[in-house]
């Protein structure tokens, strides 16, 4: 018993296996989520959006941007990979890697990771190899038609603490 007490203690105490589920409901819970996850930003955090196309990842792009305070209209970057905005209170840099088998050269995604600002992935599981260790992944699946079921997943203490803060 005892035994089986500090295998689960220590299986939780792994950030891998920990992850937070949020049903939104319709379009502005999605832009509401994303705006309560920008209010815990820092430098180089890292979120990485996974799911079918429609899901609404660019949704929450939309929603972490304004409250950013970026004023731009943001729209998917699938055709030029990374869009970079300079204009809010950190640089964001919004990348859909969905078509980079189709980019010849080396954009070098990971130097993003360490330049000040906050990079948000869409189809990040198409790099999985060059994501960092840190991260905080998100997860939307579709459920009706305005329904969407987001799973949290944090990698690292930092992440963390953000999910146990915002859901
Ligand atoms: N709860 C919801 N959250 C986010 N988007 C929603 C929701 N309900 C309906 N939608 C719609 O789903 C679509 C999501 O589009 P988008 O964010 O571009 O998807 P993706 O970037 O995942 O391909 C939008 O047309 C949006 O209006
Ligand atoms: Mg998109």
């Amino acid at each position: 018993m005892v035994l089986v007490l500090i295998v689960l203690f220590i299986y939780n105490g792994n950030g891998d296996s920990m992850n937070f589920k949020y049903v939104s409901k319709e379009i502005d819970d999605t832009l509401t989520i994303a705006e309560n996850v920008e209010s815990e930003k820092f430098e180089n955090m890292v979120i990485c959006l996974d799911g079918e196309l429609g899901s609404g990842k660019t949704v929450f792009v939309k929603g972490f941007a304004k409250a950013l305070g970026i004023e731009d209209n943001i729209t998917s970057p699938t055709f030029n990979i990374i869009k970079e905005y300079q204009n809010g209170e950190l640089p964001l840099y919004h990348m859909d890697v969905y078509r980079l088998d189709d980019v010849k050269e080396d954009i070098g995604i990971t130097d993003y990771f360490n330049k000040g600002g906050v990079t948000i992935i869409e189809w990040s599981e198409l790099i999985k190899d060059e994501l960092p260790d840190e991260r905080l992944e998100i997860n939307f699946k579709i459920v009706d038609e305005n329904t969407r079921l987001l799973i949290f997943k944090p990698f690292g203490k930092v992440y963390e603490e953000l999910c146990e803060s915002v859901l």
